[in-house]
C-alpha cells in the first residue's frame, strides 16, 4: 500500500503532528491530488479544539482541512474532466459527517477530492491563489443559492427586467464574505456590505456599491440608507454580532430571508484554551440562548432564517453547478477573483499547526495558506 506524509489530529484537542497515512485510490468520481497549497479556515481549529462538542461523529485520527490547490494524479472511472498533471483546487469535505476525514482532508500531500467539487485552476494563478476559494467560496454560494437560504439566481441565469435588487453581505471582508459579494454582482445583483475602515477599499473593487463600517455605532442605520429604499433580497450574517445586526437591517429596509454562517459567540478562546470542560459550558450557553432569542425574533419579524453549512452542496445540484460551471466561466471572464489574497505563513506540513494558530489569532482581509 503507498503511504504519503499528513499533518494529522491524533486525538482530540491533540496538536497536528507528520506522520505517514495510507495513499487511498480514487473511487469512480473521485481524483487524487498532489496536494501544493492548503489555506485554513476558522473550522480547522474549532474542530482541532471543540470537536468532541461541535464534531462528535469525527473519529481520530483525521485530517483536518478543507481548502486544495495541487495536481491530478489519479483519476476514478468515471472522470472525464481531469487528467493526471492538471493543476486543480476544490473542496474537501472529509471532516462531514459519513465522508473519511483520512482520505479526503487538505493537510496532507495526497487527498481526494470529488470531481463534482474540483475546478481547473487557471494559469494565471499560482497555486496558494486558488487555495483561497473552496470553502468560502463554497459557503456564501450556499448562503446566496440554495433554496432554503436566500435563494438567489446564480449568475448565468437571466435577470429579470425588473430594478436589481439589494443582497446585503454584513461581513464583506470575511472570506466567505468577499466570495459572497462576487457571486451575488455575477448574478446581477446590487451589494452592500461591512467592513472596518481599512479594509473598505477592498471590498468595494470586488463590486460593493457601499461599504459600511462594522465598528461603527451607527452602523445599521448607515446599511439602511445604503440600501437606500430598493427592494432586499436578503442579507448574509457573517462575524460576531451579524446575525442581530443583520435582523435589524431586514426589519427597517424591508426583506424577509437571512443566511447565517457564523455562531453568535466565537470558539476560539474555547478552541484555545488549556481545557474544553467545563469552559465550555458558559459560551455553550451563550451561544444556544443567542441562537433561541435571534430565532424567535426572526419568526416575529416575518424572516427566514437558517444556518449554512458550507459543505452542503456536495449533496445537491447547486454544488456541480458551481463547481463545474460557475467557478471556470467566472474565472475565465475576470469576475472571480481570489480573494481574500493568500497570506503564506510556511511551507511543509510541519507549518500547518503554526498557520492554525495564526488563523485563530485573527486575520483581516487575509487567508493563511500554507505550501506543502
Ligand atoms: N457555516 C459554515 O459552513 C461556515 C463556513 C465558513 C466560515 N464560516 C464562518 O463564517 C465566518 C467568516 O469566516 P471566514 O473564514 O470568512 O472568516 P475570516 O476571513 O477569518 O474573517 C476575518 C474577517 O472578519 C471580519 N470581522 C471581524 N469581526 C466582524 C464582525 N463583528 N462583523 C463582521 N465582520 C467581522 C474582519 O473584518 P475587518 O478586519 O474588516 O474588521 C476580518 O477581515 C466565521 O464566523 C466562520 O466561522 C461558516
Amino acid at each position: 500500500m503507498p503511504m504519503h506524509a499528513a499533518a494529522t489530529l491524533a486525538a482530540p484537542r491533540a496538536p497536528l503532528t507528520v506522520t505517514e497515512v495510507e495513499t487511498p485510490a480514487p473511487a469512480t468520481d473521485e481524483v487524487l491530488v498532489r496536494v501544493r497549497a492548503a489555506a485554513i479556515n476558522p473550522v480547522d481549529w474549532v474542530i482541532q479544539g471543540t470537536g468532541r462538542i461541535t464534531y462528535r461523529w469525527l473519529r481520530t485520527p483525521a485530517v483536518l482541512g478543507s481548502d486544495i490547490a495541487g495536481e491530478v494524479i489519479a483519476v476514478g472511472a468515471d472522470v472525464t474532466r481531469f487528467r493526471v498533471g492538471q493543476r486543480v483546487f476544490g473542496l474537501a469535505t472529509g471532516t462531514d459527517r459519513g465522508r473519511d476525514p483520512l482520505r479526503e482532508g487538505a493537510f496532507q500531500h495526497s487527498s481526494i477530492l470529488l470531481e463534482r467539487l474540483t475546478a481547473p485552476t487557471p494559469e494565471s494563478l499560482t497555486d496558494a491563489e486558488a487555495a483561497v476559494f473552496p470553502l468560502g467560496l463554497s459557503t456564501a454560494a450556499c448562503a446566496l443559492f440554495q433554496p432554503q437560504h436566500l435563494g438567489l439566481r446564480m449568475p448565468g441565469t437571466p435577470a429579470s427586467a425588473a430594478a436589481p435588487e439589494v443582497v446585503v453581505v454584513w461581513g464583506g471582508s470575511t472570506s466567505v464574505g468577499m466570495n459572497a459579494i462576487q457571486l451575488a454582482r455575477a448574478a446581477g445583483y446590487t451589494v452592500v456590505s461591512t467592513a472596518s475602515a481599512k479594509n473598505a477599499e477592498a471590498v468595494s473593487a470586488l463590486g460593493a456599491e457601499a461599504v459600511v463600517d462594522h465598528g461603527s455605532p451607527s452602523a445599521v442605520a448607515d446599511m439602511v440608507a445604503a440600501v437606500g429604499g430598493r427592494p432586499v433580497a436578503g442579507a448574509v450574517a457573517l462575524g460576531a454580532g451579524s446575525t442581530d445586526a443583520c435582523l435589524d437591517v431586514l426589519s427597517r429596509a424591508g426583506g424577509t430571508r437571512l443566511a447565517m454562517a457564523s455562531t453568535p459567540v466565537s470558539l476560539d478562546s474555547l478552541a484555545g484554551g488549556r481545557h474544553l470542560f467545563p469552559a465550555m459550558l458558559p459560551v455553550f450557553t451563550r451561544i444556544g440562548l443567542a441562537t433561541v432569542r435571534s430565532s424567535l425574533r426572526a419568526r416575529r419579524l416575518g424572516i427566514h432564517a437558517g444556518f449554512v453549512w458550507g459543505s452542503s452542496l456536495r449533496d445537491d445540484e447547486m454544488g456541480p453547478r458551481l463547481w463545474r460551471e460557475t467557478v471556470p466561466r467566472m474565472l475565465a471572464d475576470g469576475s472571480l477573483r481570489p480573494a481574500p489574497s493568500p497570506l503564506v505563513v510556511g511551507d511543509g506540513l510541519e507549518a500547518v499547526q503554526g498557520a492554525l494558530d495564526r488563523q485563530r489569532a485573527g486575520v483581516s482581509a487575509q487567508k493563511v495558506v500554507v505550501r506543502l
